[in-house]
């Protein structure tokens, strides 16, 4: 009999060897493994090593994903929580097709929906063919310049439908390219 006063012994505080989630695919890691090298797993340079995996492979698939957490020792929510917190992360849930190759935003927040964002959105799939993808995105930042369109990385401000094709068809895909 227990009453209210029976006091139970505290459990022993179990630490995760590893972290719970989707299991870890060997080839995803080995991959992940391949892109960080001889850097540090630390848990400050996840963002990093999160935009080495979507530079290389244009999107964060579940995969890799699990493969990175394993990697740096975290829990699997904790990374995709941060991974899903960037509007510049593409993460591929499980079973998904991955994204185009090259993705532009468009900027639909107030100033450049008030500058013409719609109408970006609504042109820009059928000029840039199907090898790339526009995407609506939350404010960038940049409103003083609306509309505002980032091919890959690149911003274009004021941007139309003719800037936008000219930076995909140049490769302007980088903050600094030229
Ligand atoms: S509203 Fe488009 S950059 Fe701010």
């Amino acid at each position: 009999m227990g009453g209210p006063d029976k006091v139970f012994p505290l459990k022993p505080v179990k630490f995760m060897a590893r972290p719970k989630g989707r299991a870890v695919d060997a080839q995803a890691l080995a991959e992940v493994r391949k892109l960080l090298g001889t850097q540090p797993r630390r848990r400050d340079l996840l963002i990093e090593h999160l935009h080495k995996v979507q530079d290389r492979y244009g999107h964060l698939s579940a995969a890799h994903l699990a493969a990175l957490a394993a990697e740096m020792g975290m829990a699997q929510a904790e990374v995709y929580e941060v991974a899903s917190f960037y509007h510049h992360f593409d993460i591929v849930k499980e079973g998904e097709d991955a994204p185009a190759a090259l993705t532009v935003r468009v900027c639909d927040s107030l100033s450049c929906a008030m500058a013409g964002a719609d109408q970006l959105l609504a042109r820009l799939p059928r000029l840039l063919g199907k090898d790339v993808r526009v995407i609506p995105a939350p404010c960038v930042g940049r409103c003083e310049a609306a509309p505002v369109a980032i091919v890959h990385q690149r911003p274009v401000e004021r941007a139309t439908t003719a800037t936008v094709e000219a930076a995909v068809k140049a490769g302007k895909t980088r903050c600094d390219a030229a």
